[in-house]
């Protein structure tokens, strides 16, 4: 089974081929990535029409680059699969609408694919790990905990009544004039600060759901930045250290509790898994080393260009969809908003309808 996959849900133009074996085995073959972060960086986060603009000026390119390094032709597919939501609406339908041209004109089965499902079913791509397994997933966008029981089976078990962690650390190095994207910065900033110098909030620490919460934390490195004004490099290195300390202990507390629950409804996870661009974080690596540990669970995280937004896992979700006989019309949406649970709901008291519950 030869699948293309195509990604424009946020800020990243990507195009893939994957092969997936009868025995479930399976092989990249191409997986180019066209980051737009030089794009967005003067505006300080990603600004949708340029991403949308942008997609459009570079999707052919990178598909044809993707085809070529897999050394096929159209007629070789055995399907195109697109991210279909959620995300930022003008790229979703720059991806969507480029698979169904090409699923149209090649008389190639279409798959709309849930680009967290994508996230959710990577380690069956990079290491072949059975159901079921306990999903944490963590961007710009997103920051859920997640069952996955089987292909299209998924049950949100916590996330975000407001902020994405991602985007909290983004903010942060904002508000302390780091460079965007702020994740990166932030870290390196904390390496050389003393993470006891402020005592800031370790949001719902405790709680027995599993839900996160960060904007009050973003708000308590605000007010102290304010108050310390103007700040010296040693400041800058302290507050970040601070910040990233309360995510860690909040992440672990949130995260043991979702494991928890995990065991009551599912029986023991065959892992626990990190992925999203917040799972680059050595800091949050360690502290979710330390969790699974405890669980008696094995911490698995796919490789940095497999966990952060990339053609390969839509391809690979398209193949694993396919495998099920499940495809889609011409008539496939493109979504903005996505529920990967169909059953979840939104947490009590949440404030930011962009966090994607
Ligand atoms: O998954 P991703 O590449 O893109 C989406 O948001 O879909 O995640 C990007 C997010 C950004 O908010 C970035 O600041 C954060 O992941 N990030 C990090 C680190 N590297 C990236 N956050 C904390 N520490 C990092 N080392
Ligand atoms: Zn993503």
């Amino acid at each position: 089974m030869l699948v293309l996959g195509i990604e424009t849900t946020c800020d990243e133009t990507a195009a893939a081929v994957v092969e997936r074996q009868a025995d479930g085995q399976a092989r990249i073959l191409s997986n180019v990535v066209r980051s737009q972060i030089d794009e967005h960086a003067r505006f300080g986060g990603v600004v949708p029409e340029i991403a949308a603009r942008a997609h459009v000026d570079l999707l052919d390119g990178i598909v044809d680059s993707a085809m070529k390094e897999a050394g096929l032709g159209y007629g070789q597919l055995s399907a195109v699969a697109a991210a279909a939501g959620p995300g930022l609406i003008g790229g979703v339908i720059v991806g969507l609408t480029t698979a169904k041209a090409i699923a149209m004109v090649h008389d190639t089965p279409l798959i709309a694919v849930n680009h967290l499902e994508a996230h959710a079913l990577t380690p069956r791509l990079t290491c072949a790990l059975a159901f079921p397994y306990c999903l944490f997933l963590a961007s710009g966008g997103h920051t859920q905990i997640v069952a996955v029981v089987g292909v299209g089976e998924y049950v949100r078990l916590g996330t975000t009544v407001d902020d994405a962690m991602g985007e909290a650390f983004d903010k942060v190095a904002k508000m302390l004039s780091l460079p965007y994207p702020g994740g990166p910065q932030v870290e390196r900033a904390a390496a050389g600060g003393d993470p006891t110098r402020f005592a800031f909030p370790r949001p719902m620490l405790g709680r027995p759901d599993a839900n996160f919460s960060l904007s009050g934390l973003k708000t308590a490195v605000r007010n102290e930045a304010s108050r310390l004004e103007p700040l010296e490099p040693q400041d800058i290195s302290d507050l970040c250290a601070s910040f990233q300390a309360a995510v860690l202990e909040s992440t672990a507390d949130r995260l043991t509790v979702g494991l928890r629950l995990f065991q009551e409804r599912f029986g023991t996870p065959r892992a626990l898994v990190a992925a999203g661009g917040v799972a680059a974080n050595h800091a949050i690596r360690s502290a979710l080393q330390d969790v699974a540990a405890k669980a008696q669970t094995t911490l698995i995280i796919p490789p940095p260009a497999l966990c952060t937004d990339n053609g390969a896992m839509i391809a690979w979700a398209g193949a694993e969809r396919l495998a099920l006989g499940l495809t889609d019309t011409l008539e496939a949406p493109p979504r903005a908003r996505w529920l990967l649970d169909a059953n979840a709901k939104a947490p009590a008291g949440h404030t930011n309808s962009r966090a994607g519950y």
